[in-house]
């Protein structure tokens, strides 16, 4: 695909994606094996869809949301089209997240346990009010087409620095509900007695930070981005031939996917262009 180090970029992909189904595993298990099971009826029951949308939408789905551009194989594909797929996910995340909070405010209030009192819930509830924020900034600025090139280029760094923020953060609130809900809900034996359940739910937490850390890894690595779109747009052109039929070949009117030779050749033509950061 013409990506530098692809070996390892596949490895990391796939460990990621292992450990993140590993962890929707583990979630399903506890609250089906260790704990009521799922239902919508007011009880501990319906607070467990907290944890399991948690964990699917907020980290998993946002996960891969956040890695889809790396992908080589879909760097062919036009980059609106890319947009759609990362705007997609995100969206789906944002729903699985707005479902887990109804379900645990229903589940508090229908038990009188009072709202928003931990920390836990102060750090979870901005975490997905920004979220929300970003989501709606991320459709204004990249989707609608309105928008000038300047003002997407000006704030991309803001989006990807504030993107990663609110995924270490959902890590970071994920830890701290499982350790509360641990301590909750042990009673005899209790969670410093170090029942199987209680370590089965710190291997959890354990795979929850392992499955982050190799997103951020992914996302951070300079020679693992996709190529800028002028470049991948001059290889497709430059291969129709000399009778320069796709030469004034337009953003809006790039097929859905073309398949550009090897972009690391394209890196290499470009020079620093990778370093100027995405302009859209
Ligand atoms: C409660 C957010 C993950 C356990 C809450 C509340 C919010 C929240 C806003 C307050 C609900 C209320 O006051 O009625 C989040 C977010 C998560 C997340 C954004 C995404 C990572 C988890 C996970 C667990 C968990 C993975 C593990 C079981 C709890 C518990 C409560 C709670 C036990 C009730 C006690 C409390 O209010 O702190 N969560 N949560 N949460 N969450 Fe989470
Ligand atoms: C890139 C996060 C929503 C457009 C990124 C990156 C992150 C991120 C971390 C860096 C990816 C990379 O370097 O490969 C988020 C989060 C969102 C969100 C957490 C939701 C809350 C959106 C939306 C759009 C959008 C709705 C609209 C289309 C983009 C674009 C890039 C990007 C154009 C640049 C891709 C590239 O470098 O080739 N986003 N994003 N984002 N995002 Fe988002």
């Amino acid at each position: 695909m013409g990506m530098e180090n692809f070996k390892q970029f596949l490895a990391a992909l796939v460990t990621a994606v292992s450990v993140g189904f590993l962890s929707i595993f583990f979630v399903l298990r506890w609250v089906l094996y260790f704990k009521e099971g799922l239902a919508w009826d007011g009880g501990l029951a319906e607070f467990n869809w907290h944890p399991v949308l948690t964990v699917t939408g907020f980290i998993f789905l946002q996960g891969i949301a956040i890695v889809v551009y790396r992908l080589p194989w879909t760097w062919k594909c036009s980059k609106l089209m890319m947009k759609f797929i990362h705007a997609g996910l995100h969206m789906l995340a944002f729903i699985f997240v707005v479902i887990s909070l109804v379900a645990v405010f229903d589940f508090h209030n229908s038990q009188n346990i009072p709202n928003m009192y931990s920390l836990h819930s102060w750090v979870g509830l901005s975490a997905v009010i920004q979220y929300t924020v970003q989501l709606v900034l991320g459709v204004c600025i990249y989707l609608i087409p309105l928008t000038p090139t300047y003002m997407r280029a000006a704030f991309m760094p803001l989006h990807v620095y504030s993107g990663l923020f609110i995924f270490a953060t959902a890590v970071a609130t994920a830890l701290m509900g499982i350790t509360e809900k641990l301590i909750f809900g042990l009673k005899d034996p209790k969670y410093k007695d170090s029942p199987p359940e209680a370590t089965f739910v710190n291997v959890l937490g354990v795979l929850i930070v392992f499955f982050g850390a190799i997103i951020i890894w992914i996302v951070t690595r300079s020679s693992w981005k996709r190529p800028s779109e002028s470049v991948l747009l001059s290889l497709s052109t430059n291969r129709e031939g000399s009778d320069g039929t796709r030469a004034g070949i337009s953003l809006s009117q790039q097929p859905d996917c073309v398949d550009p030779e090897g972009s690391r050749e394209a890196r290499r033509r470009s020079g620093k262009l990778e370093d100027s950061g995405q302009v859209n």
